[in-house]
């Protein structure tokens, strides 16, 4: 199919989904709902699985071969929702195979990995994102554009934490061997929107629950910023943590409500002291689809347009993201623990 981009008309961009688990049956409706965007093969490691989803989702083909849509030069774009753990090293064949690749959050599992996709991407002249549709949300870009405004003042804390209990239910949360655990599948969320707001700190705090096979179960955070602004994070997939977040600056604060990455209100606590403490203003935004066709139309518009990464979350930030990631990590490990009881 053509669509009507940039004031001319385009062949669609023709993507490929690689994996149909969870988060593939929230996306798929929503990436065919964008304009520019076809739907035109999924992967499954099951080829009958995949034939399934393919006639449930309506999307004209079907392989159980990852090679087969590497291999497929009518495919422009390829969505990866596979396990974390699986993450890097399908999305850097992709980018071998010539593909653009959106890969869901995590990208990858630490900031090497982060910073060799990167690489590879330009080296490739391909457009690499990881699926943060958190900062494409209108909400959030709405918290943004207040602060930028000075609606709070200059912003000084960000408070955000996800906190729910994972079912043990054989997917792959609790397996090592695929999970990122809970800083990579839940903790990124609080940690973008706090660079988000207030960039890269220069240092942090951090303490958690590590289990013997490595896989961290819950952290809580303190993130320092230069300019002496302080963010405060958790996540845990053994337990609820309100998975609120709020900025909270000079002269007021704002709050997201739950889910936070993904919520359809903004509290704006500012302005009057009546509206500060008792009366907040409450915007309110109708979702779109499943919550992703904000992230999925830029990114569609974006490789259109011939762009290697998105403005809303390039490398450079999603980099960064993950040295602090690493760097809380860092500290719940074995030798970090040791440190402490000394
Ligand atoms: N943005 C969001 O709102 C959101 C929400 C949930 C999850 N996610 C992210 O999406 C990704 C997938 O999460 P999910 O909950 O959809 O996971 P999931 O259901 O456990 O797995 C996704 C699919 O990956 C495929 N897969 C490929 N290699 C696999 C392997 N070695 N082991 C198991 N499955 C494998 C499977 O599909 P086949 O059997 O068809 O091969 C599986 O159904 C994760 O990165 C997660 O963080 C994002």
């Amino acid at each position: 199919m053509t669509s009507a981009s940039n004031g001319k008309e385009q062949p669609n961009i023709r993507w490929a989904v690689i994996g149909t688990g969870t988060i593939s049956r929230s996306v798929v409706p929503d990436l065919q709902s964008c304009v520019g965007a076809d739907v035109v093969v999924v992967q499954s490691r099951d080829a009958e699985k995949a034939a399934a989803f393919a006639a449930e989702f309506d999307i004209p083909a079907s392989t159980g071969e990852i090679e087969a849509v590497l291999a497929d030069g009518s495919v422009d774009a390829v969505y990866v929702a596979t396990p974390i753990a699986t993450h890097f090293a399908i999305a850097k064949r992709t980018l071998l195979a010539g593909k653009h690749v959106l890969v869901e959050k995590p990208i990858a599992m630490n900031a090497g990995q982060v910073t060799e996709l990167f690489e590879l991407a330009a080296t490739e002249g391909r457009f690499l994102m990881e699926a943060m549709w958190m900062k494409f949300n209108p909400a959030f870009t709405r918290l943004r554009e207040e602060i930028a405004a000075g609606r709070i003042g200059e912003p000084r804390a960000v408070r955000a934490a996800f906190g729910m209990p994972m079912p043990k239910d054989g997917r792959s949360k609790w397996d090592p061997a695929r999970s990122g655990g809970a800083l990579l599948d839940q903790g990124i969320y609080p940690v973008t929107l706090a660079h988000a707001i207030l960039g890269e700190p220069s240092s942090l705090s951090a303490s958690g629950t590590l289990r013997p096979d490595g896989l961290d179960v819950d952290e809580h955070f303190t993130l320092e910023f230069a300019g002496g602004g302080r963010a405060y994070g958790a996540a845990s997939m053994a337990e609820f943590v309100e998975p609120t977040a709020s900025v909270s600056g000079t002269s007021g604060w704002m709050v997201l409500p739950p889910f936070f990455w993904a919520t359809t209100s903004l509290e704006i606590h500012a302005d009057t002291s009546e509206r500060m403490l008792s009366a907040p203003e409450r915007i309110v935004y109708a979702r779109e689809g499943n919550g992703y066709v904000p992230m999925l139309r830029a990114v569609t518009q974006g490789i259109l347009a011939g762009n290697m990464e998105h403005p809303v979350h390039p490398a450079s930030d999603t980099i960064a993201v993950f040295r602090t990631l690493d760097e809380i990590r860092k500290q719940l490990g074995p030798a970090a623990r040791a440190r402490r009881r000394r």
